[in-house]
């Protein structure tokens, strides 16, 4: 099976998973990427069993309103029922690397205000140890060249994302060669930088539930 495929197979399971939690107060936050996209395509066959939905970028929010489903403010909606987001990397503990599409902050805050993380990925993204993808790190412009120092300091390498600018206005550092071995003191490290925005560790608050696309169908996986 392709990489699309297991994407669209984890999509159409989430949507399966969250069916029954849903109600017509129900707010579903809504992650980017491609198997975000999937799952937002998926969405549209519920459209009228929640009340809206919540986008963690603007992007999101596009597809979202082309299938016809509202998209309202986070201080609008208060908490949401569940999140529903892609990852590019997950452990067994849920311990996720994000922001491949530059959206972690927005990712951060919609997962932060929601009562349940369900994380969706093909088996590609299933690793032992997280840090072979880049960690993405949303800056300030004006920090960059400092907080790529003290990221240097912390022993990764940082490599400015050209020509990306995130929905928030800002920069995003790439780093490289990261030993991650404590990912939520490596998450607390680096937004103690001033100047961080946020980073793409999802540690500190990982998913709830992992839903891996694999060669044998999709495994529901809680942290360990
Ligand atoms: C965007 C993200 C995405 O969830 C992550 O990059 C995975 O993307 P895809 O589903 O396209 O593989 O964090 O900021």
């Amino acid at each position: 099976m392709d990489q699309n495929a297991l994407k669209k197979a984890v999509a159409e399971a989430a949507l399966a998973y969250i069916k029954p939690k849903l109600s017509s107060d129900s707010i579903v936050g809504v992650g980017t990427g491609s198997t975000a996209n999937f799952f937002i395509d998926a969405l549209a066959a519920l459209r009228d069993d929640f009340k809206a939905a919540v986008a963690s970028s603007e992007a999101t929010a596009a597809r979202l309103k082309s299938h016809g489903i509202e998209v309202i403010d986070l201080n609008e909606a208060g908490e949401c029922e569940v999140y529903v987001d892609g990852a590019d990397e997950s452990n067994a503990h849920l311990h996720l690397i994000k922001g491949g599409g530059a959206a972690l902050t927005r990712e951060k805050i919609v997962t932060a205000a929601s009562r349940e993380f369900i994380c969706i990925a093909d088996q590609s993204k299933w690793v032992e140890t997280l840090g072979a993808f880049p960690l993405p790190v949303e800056v300030i412009p004006m920090a960059r060249s400092y907080v790529a120092r003290q990221i240097v300091k912390l022993g990764g390498d940082p490599v400015y994302r050209e020509g990306v600018v995130t929905d928030n206005g800002n920069i995003i550092l790439d780093v490289y060669n990261f030993d991650i071995p404590d990912p939520v003191a490596t998450e607390h490290a680096l937004n103690s930088i001033v100047g961080v925005v946020t980073n793409g560790l999802f540690a500190a608050r990982p998913a709830d539930v992992l839903l891996l696309g694999t060669e044998n169908g999709v495994e529901t996986i809680f942290a360990k």
